[in-house]
């Protein structure tokens, strides 16, 4: 079988850990990223490895400046190539338009855009060796807006683009695509009614699951004639109505 290596960034919990067991189970090998959660991600490679693929953890704030490319060198070094790359590890922080100063963007903006943009420059050579993709996890809101989150929904938003644009770029060798959640695994501390209000809201009338997410992206690695495009996996949240958010 043709070589398949992937590597998850935010891979140690909740969405980022079910791509990435999604993604093994599927048989891929898997360089789990992670940031402050080291146990959870030696817990995932621990499963990853029971399935029989490699797995390697890195370790990375992914907001700081070389640490992308840092991460990237890393996978490569382990696993002499790689056929996957995806995107999933963002910030996600709720602030009121009248309190956003510059570090909320900045924040947003160097994980949940700058981030993923210096994984794929560094990762470009080697995916386009093995004609492999990218994944780009982004938001429904980079499509339908809610409030009181403006930096993260215009990172998303700007990410959503970025996966058009690279895919312009890197084609034919590289495809680049997104997966747009709704709502699937709501902040943790959000109330139980809001999260019920939330998931109520959408044609589908539940919530998503980090599985459905997984399942996307998994499609759209294996979807040869696909680039450039954004598929969402939120409840038909984008078609129905602007909600609120709050
Ligand atoms: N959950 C949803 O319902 C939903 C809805 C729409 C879109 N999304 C998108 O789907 C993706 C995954 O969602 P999620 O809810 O699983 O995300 P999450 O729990 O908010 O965070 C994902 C990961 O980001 C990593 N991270 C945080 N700060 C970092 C930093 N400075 N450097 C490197 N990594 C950092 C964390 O790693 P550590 O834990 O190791 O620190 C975390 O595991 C995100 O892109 C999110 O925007 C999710």
């Amino acid at each position: 079988m043709t070589a398949r290596r992937a590597l998850v960034t935010g891979a140690a919990t909740r969405v980022g850990r079910s791509i990435a067991l999604h993604l093994a189970s599927a048989g891929w090998d898997v360089a789990v990223h992670c940031h402050a959660s080291r146990q959870p991600a030696d817990e995932v490679a621990s499963q990853i490895r029971a399935l029989g693929r490699q797995c390697r953890v890195f370790a990375a704030d992914l907001s700081q400046d070389d640490a992308a490319a840092e991460l990237v060198d890393a996978t490569l070094d382990a696993f002499g190539g790689l056929e996957l790359l995806v995107a999933s590890a963002a910030n996600f922080e709720r602030v009121e338009l009248d309190a956003v100063d510059a570090g909320h963007f900045q924040r947003a903006l160097a994980l949940n855009l700058v981030a993923p943009f210096f994984l794929v420059q560094r990762a470009r050579a080697a995916l386009a060796r093995a004609r492999g993709s990218v994944v780009l996890v982004t938001c429904s809101s980079a499509t339908t807006p809610f409030r009181n989150h403006l930096p993260y929904v215009v990172s998303k938003g700007a990410l959503s683009h970025l996966t058009r644009v690279l895919a312009l770029e890197l084609a034919p060798d590289v495809r680049v695509n997104s997966v747009a959640p709704g709502t699937v695994l709501p902040p943790l501390d959000m109330s139980q009614s809001a999260v019920a209000r939330l998931a109520a809201s959408v044609p589908l009338a539940r919530a998503g699951t980090a599985d459905d997410v997984a399942a996307a992206v998994l499609y759209l690695a294996t979807a040869h004639y696909i680039t450039g495009e954004e598929l969402r996996v939120d409840g038909g949240r984008t078609v129905a109505r602007v909600e609120r958010f709050d």
